[in-house]
Formats: structure tokens, C-alpha cells, sequence
């Protein structure tokens, strides 16, 4: 996206300057690529967020959050000028300040400016941060892209050993199927910057020599980000890419070794993996070992679309001002996460919450009263229900009933003049007169909280 001219905020359809909206006017609706996530698909999120926090307790990785707008350079330094997020897919603009910034599109340039801006290098290495959160791409929406979309991850600096590359793939790993989901990753080698220019010439002589076989924006990329060629989804380009040279043949001694030693371990650690030399990455800062992760879906499309992906960044902490640091991680893309827990559980609806004694109110005096002792009832750590809204006593214990409440704490009129409530058994129907200041007290006793004779 070129960065944004000022714009004046469009008029809501059927609106005058000053004037409030005319009835019937238009509902505004989200901007394209942006979504609601609704009650119904919270548990999903909610048991994303639980798995993530247990692997981060389980592995060592501590907490870090970054702002969600930063200056747009650590993104064209650190992801890459030519890439598609960069060029295509930043969202960015001018401050009124005069600063170039952008909306995060990804985590890791923006772990690392943290890494190098608060002096981790000090602390004990390597440094373990996970995160989680929304990124933003101006990118054309379709199945499982989207403008706002959310990644968690884990990313560790400061350690080059082929150990840490292995261990990320299995904690995503068993994030994925502690989830339920049965994924499995590709990994490549793209070697260390020589060997990749060293491969990218060999592609490069490759491929002009199969110009007649090119379309334009083949013709383009091959120009621009060579290695993208790979990543090609199009038919005419599967069989070129058969004959193509492969990264694995123009490593370098040491990024072979790095990149037998991870198969070794993620053997050894069964986490099932496939091998796939036309794996490049959309991102410029990936040295040695890059993966991606896949599951199956209903949908054909999302099928196609990593659930995430990662890999080493050996350089990147030096290019953004600081000094070389290996480093490697991985982000998975939630949405698409929680698109497959929706394949699997179809039928989940928002919960009604569960209470131990629901409030019931005749009258508006009564009705004061009850909204206090509500009070009473939340900081004596009981769950409690109302529905002061309705006016009914048979709409009242519907709703009792549905919050699943064992007790119910009924005021009228009368109640509040002998400064009573009652107190009924929701089960067996029958109902006693308690001291409405020992209505807590009361409860208390009938739950169990508090011996009878108390
Ligand atoms: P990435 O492959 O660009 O890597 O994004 C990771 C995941 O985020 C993708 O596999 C996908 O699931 C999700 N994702 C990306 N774009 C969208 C979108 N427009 N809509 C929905 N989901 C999307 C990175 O961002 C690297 N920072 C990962 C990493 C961490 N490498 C090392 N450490």
C-alpha cells in the first residue's frame, strides 16, 4: 500500500454535515479484510490462549509485548524491501509529527529492535519471548487472509545451535496437536547469505534459459526475488521447477550440517516432517533452516495456506543495529488456527454462565435492594445471577433456571418492609424467610461454604 494520502472520513450514507443520521441510513459496516470475533468463537481463541501460555510455562519463554506501530524502517530493513509485505501489504502513513510509521506485519523485526533496545544481549542467553496478538497486512482477503489478522509466537536470541531450530518445531508442534490438529511441517536449508546468492545465480541462469516458458510476472519476479519463482502455486511452473537446481546442493559445509543435525533431532523427537526444497519463505531475514506448518481442511483453499511458519535469522540482529546474535522462532497465524478447531467442533455455543444463586426482585424498591445485595453476593466470591430487567417473577426464574442456580433470594414488597427475602430451594420448590443482611450468611450455609450451626 503507497503511503496514505489524507483522506477525509467518509460520510455515513444519508448523513449531513451536522446533522444526525437520517433513519434507514446505510449500517456502517468493517473495512474489507477486517472482522468481529464474535462470542461464538471465543472458546476457540480462549483455549488458543491457554495452550500457548502453558507451552511458554512448560519451555521457559517469557511474556513480551511490542506496539503495534513502529517506524516503518525496521520493517523495510528487517523483512526486506523487495517483499511483498513491504512493498505491497504495509500499512503505512505519515504522523502529523512528520514519522514514516507502519502497522506491525509481522513480530520478529520488531522482537529483535526490543532485544537490541533493552540490552538483553546482558541477560542470560538465550532469551526466550513468546507473544500474541494482531498484525496487519493491506493484502487482497480471501479464505484465511485477512487485513487484521492474529499470530502467536516464540523466539529465542542469542543461541546458534541446531538444538533451539528442532525445539521450536516441536513446541509448535505440540501446540498444534495439543489443539487436536494433526499438522504436519516442510523444512528447507536456505544456507547462509553467499550460499543463497551462489543458489540464486545458479536459479537465475536457470530460468533465462527457459524465458519462452515465463509469463510477465514470472518474468518479474525473477528480476526482482528470484527464490519467489519457488513458491509458485501455478501449474506451468511445476514442471520447470522438477528441473530446477535445489538450495540442498549449493549449501554451504556448515548450514548442511546445521540442517542434518535438525532432522536428526525432530527425528529423534518424532515430530513428522517433510522435506521441501522449493520452501523460501515470503520474508528476507531467514538463514538456514526455515519451516512451514500445513493441516488439512474443509476448505480447499485454506488447505493450501500455512497454519504458520518459521525459521533461523542469524543476521537480523546485526542489520538492525545491533550485535550478530543467532536467533530463530516461529508465528502461527490464529485465524487459521481457529478456522480448523471450527472444522473439528461445529457445534460449540456461547456458554451460559453457571451461578449459585440468582436474585429476584417485584417492584422498583425491591428492585434496589436486590442490586446491592448483588454486591454483597460478587465480593463474597458467590456466583450470582439477575435479570432485574424483567419485571415478571415467572421470566425471573426461567432465567434462574437456565444460569443453572441452585438457590434463589426472592424480594417483594413485603420483604422489604420486614427487611426479609426469601429464600427458595430451586430443585425441590420449597422456600424459608431469611434476615435479608444474613442473605450471604445464609447462602453460605446451604452451599457448604460454612458449617450449619455457624
Ligand atoms: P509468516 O509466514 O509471514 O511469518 O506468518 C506466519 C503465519 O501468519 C502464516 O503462516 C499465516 O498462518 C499467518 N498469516 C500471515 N499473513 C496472514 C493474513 N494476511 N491473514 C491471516 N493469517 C496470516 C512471520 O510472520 C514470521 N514473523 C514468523 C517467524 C517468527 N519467523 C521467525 N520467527
Amino acid at each position: 500500500m503507497p503511503t496514505s494520502k489524507k483522506v477525509e472520513p467518509k460520510k455515513a450514507a444519508g448523513t449531513e454535515e451536522g446533522a444526525a443520521p437520517k433513519k434507514g441510513a446505510q449500517p456502517i459496516q468493517t473495512t474489507r479484510g477486517m472482522r468481529d470475533i464474535l462470542p461464538i468463537d471465543q472458546p476457540h481463541w480462549q483455549r488458543i490462549a491457554e495452550v500457548f501460555q502453558a507451552m511458554a510455562r512448560d519451555y521457559g519463554f517469557e511474556r513480551i509485548d511490542t506496539p503495534m506501530v513502529e517506524d516503518a524502517s525496521l520493517f523495510v530493513r528487517g523483512v526486506g524491501k523487495v517483499t511483498d509485505i513491504v512493498e505491497k501489504e504495509l500499512f503505512q502513513w505519515e504522523t502529523p509529527g512528520g514519522e514514516h510509521v507502519a502497522l506491525r506485519p509481522e513480530n520478529t523485526a520488531s522482537i529483535v529492535r526490543a532485544y537490541v533496545q533493552h540490552g538483553m544481549l546482558n541477560q542470560p542467553q538465550p532469551v526466550r519471548l513468546w507473544y500474541k496478538g494482531p498484525f496487519f497486512r493491506y493484502d487482497r482477503p480471501q479464505a484465511g487472509r485477512f487485513r487484521q489478522f492474529f499470530q502467536g509466537g516464540f523466539e529465542v536470541l542469542g543461541e546458534a545451535d541446531a538444538v533451539i531450530d528442532a525445539q521450536l518445531i516441536l513446541i509448535s508442534y505440540n501446540i498444534l496437536r495439543e489443539l487436536g490438529l494433526d499438522p504436519i511441517v516442510k523444512v528447507n536449508s536456505l544456507g547462509t547469505p553467499e550460499s543463497r546468492a551462489n543458489y540464486k545465480n545458479a536459479l537465475v541462469a536457470f530460468f533465462r534459459s527457459k524465458k519462452n516458458k515465463l509469463t510477465e510476472d514470472d518474468k518479474k519476479r525473477l528480476l526482482k526475488n528470484p527464490l519467489r519463482l519457488l513458491d509458485s502455486k501455478e501449474e506451468h511452473m511445476q514442471e520447470l521447477k522438477a528441473e530446477a537446481p535445489q538450495i540442498v546442493d549449493w549449501l554451504d559445509e556448515e548450514s548442511k550440517t546445521h540442517f542434518m543435525r535438525v532432522l536428526e533431532y525432530l527425528d529423534e523427537a518424532q515430530v513428522p516432517y517433510q522435506l521441501d526444497p522449493y520452501l523460501v519463505r515470503g520474508l528476507d531475514y531467514y538463514t538456514k533452516t526455515v519451516f512451514e506448518w500445513f493441516a488439512a481442511s474443509d476448505d480447499q483453499e485454506l488447505a493450501q495456506a500455512a497454519l504458520g511458519g518459521g525459521g533461523r535469522y542469524d543476521g537480523l540482529t546485526e542489520l538492525l543495529g545491533g550485535r550478530p546474535t543467532p536467533a530463530a522462532g516461529f508465528a502461527l497465524g490464529l485465524d487459521r488456527v481457529v478456522s480448523r478447531l471450527k472444522d473439528l467442533h461445529p457445534n460449540t455455543t456461547t456458554q451460559v454462565r453457571k451461578v449459585d444463586v440468582f436474585l429476584a426482585q417485584l417492584g422498583e424498591v425491591a428492585r434496589k435492594k436486590a442490586l446491592v445485595l448483588f454486591e454483597e453476593f460478587r465480593k463474597a466470591g458467590i456466583p450470582v445471577g439477575e435479570a432485574f430487567a424483567k419485571a415478571s417473577m415467572k421470566g425471573q426464574m426461567e432465567a434462574a433456571n437456565k444460569h443453572g442456580a441452585k438457590w434463589a433470594i426472592i424480594i417483594g414488597q413485603k420483604e422489604v418492609m420486614d427487611g426479609t427475602a426469601i429464600l427458595r430451594d430451586m430443585d425441590a420448590g420449597t422456600q424459608e424467610i431469611v434476615d435479608i443482611k444474613k442473605a450471604v450468611h445464609e447462602v453460605k450455609k446451604k452451599l457448604g461454604h460454612i458449617s450449619p450451626q455457624a
